[in-house]
């Protein structure tokens, strides 16, 4: 087991009598049987360093996580060395704070599940090597999971969500539509082709500093805007959703972000202020990106919806629509996506904010489904490595496009 030393910050083989007071460390409960499946997981493949302890029934037992994001809004986005560094200094912590809250004893989990991809190599690292040594020391199964997965399944951990169904990834770091038939059995039907749209709001919020407006200091760029976006107008900017000839799922966000920048530049020269001033038509512009994101989400969503009805995919009626990530607790693109799914008789669900984010309970309930499923539980886990890079199921994007559905204008009254 790698045990932090704080002083040095860094990582160290301990001595078996260490080892032993770490794990001694976490309440144990001879009296207490626990029926259950019990995983433990473990993610840290981005920002966030989290752990959670989740049960066959989707209880969760104990869970902990600390976010770098302040740290990371200070140098104006996330470096990679300075993410490891974080997970290395918290990790054992959180695992152990995870743990303990459970009152679950470590030998008494059926298995460790952890992020191996896709994500930060430097970050996914820090996790992997814990949780190995981990896996070591109490003899478990190991059950690598996949980021992006864990995200769409996290869903069924509260409602009673049967397969098929399709999911809508939008956060900072992902930006994806895919069709969720099993487990480990996914259909890639679009993504975005540049950058995300929680990054792209995130750039606008930057470009028009919202970290000094008084109302929104503390917020993330996204939700700056969503809070701006209220005091202004929608139709005040004219811009234009992306990609709307390519008939297809895919999404786009820098060409709207490099006009929003284009615009900002123009005001600020008739405004007469300098860069890093607040424009008194932030609040326009904020309305404009946000009501411009919301229908280019909604038309790739109602197209994919189309696409999965037309090749019988998803039943005609009462298919589910599962929508999370960071950018999913926008209530705009969500009533967005609600006008879609009400025009297609489909149902619309989102995971509560702090499950839409990243976190350990995720990472553990797809160890739960992988267990129960009886899928990708290793056993001997010599050669696992992480994968930064690493796509969501088979990719059928092209398909979709090549389909060319005509989508039915909607009347986008948010
Ligand atoms: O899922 P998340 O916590 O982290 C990853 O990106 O993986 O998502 C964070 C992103 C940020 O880009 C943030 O600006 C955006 O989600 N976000 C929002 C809102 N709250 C957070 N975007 C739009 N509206 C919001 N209310
Ligand atoms: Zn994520």
């Amino acid at each position: 087991m790698l045990m932090l030393n704080k002083a040095a910050g860094v990582f160290y083989k301990p001595s078996r009598r260490k080892t032993y007071e770490f794990l001694r460390s976490f309440n144990f409960h001879p009296g207490q049987l626990f029926l259950h499946k019990l995983v433990l997981g473990i993610e840290t493949s981005c920002d966030d360093t989290a752990a959670a302890v989740v049960d066959e029934t989707g209880n969760v037992l104990g869970e902990a996580i600390h976010s770098q994001t302040e740290v990371h809004l200070k140098t104006g986005g996330i470096v990679p060395p300075v993410a490891q560094q974080l997970h290395r200094e918290n990790i054992q912590r959180i695992v152990q704070e995870a743990l303990s809250t459970s009152k679950v004893s470590p030998s008494e989990l059926s298995a460790i599940a952890t992020t191996v991809k896709p994500g930060l190599a430097l970050s996914l690292g820090v996790g992997l090597s814990f949780s190995l040594q981990l896996v070591d020391q109490l003899k478990k199964p190991f059950i690598p999971i996949h980021h992006m997965e864990a995200h769409a399944l996290t869903i069924r951990l509260l409602n009673k969500v049967e397969f098929p169904f399709l999911v809508l990834l939008i956060s900072g770091g992902h930006c994806l539509l895919a069709l969720v038939r099993g487990v480990s059995d996914f259909l890639l039907l679009g993504k975005s082709l540049d950058i995300a749209p929680g990054d792209m709001l995130d750039k606008v919020a930057r470009r028009l500093s919202l970290v000094k407006h008084p109302e929104c200091s503390t917020m993330s760029g996204g939700k700056a805007i969503e809070h701006l976006a209220k005091q202004g107008h929608k139709l005040h900017f004219d811009f234009k959703p992306p990609m709307q000839r390519a008939k297809n799922c895919d999404f786009s966000f820098t060409g709207l972000q490099h006009v929003i920048d284009k615009i900002i530049t123009q005001k600020e020269k008739e405004e007469g202020i300098q860069k890093g001033q607040i424009l008194s038509s932030a609040a326009h512009i904020a309305a404009a990106v946000q009501h411009t994101t919301a229908c280019h989400i909604a038309k790739r969503t109602h197209r994919a919806i189309l696409f999965c009805k037309q090749r019988d995919l998803l039943p005609q009626s009462k298919a589910v629509l599962v929508v999370s990530g960071g950018v999913a607790s926008n209530l705009y693109i969500r009533k967005a996506l609600e006008i879609v799914t009400n025009a297609t008789q489909c149902t619309l669900l989102c995971p509560p904010p702090r499950l839409c984010t990243d976190n350990g309970i995720m990472i553990a309930w797809n160890g739960i489904e992988r267990l129960r499923a009886g899928l990708g539980i290793l056993y001997n886990t010599e050669g696992v490595r992480y994968e930064p890079k690493c796509p969501l199921g088979v990719d059928i994007s092209k398909e979709v496009g090549e389909a060319a559905i005509k989508v039915p204008p909607l009347k986008m009254k948010i």
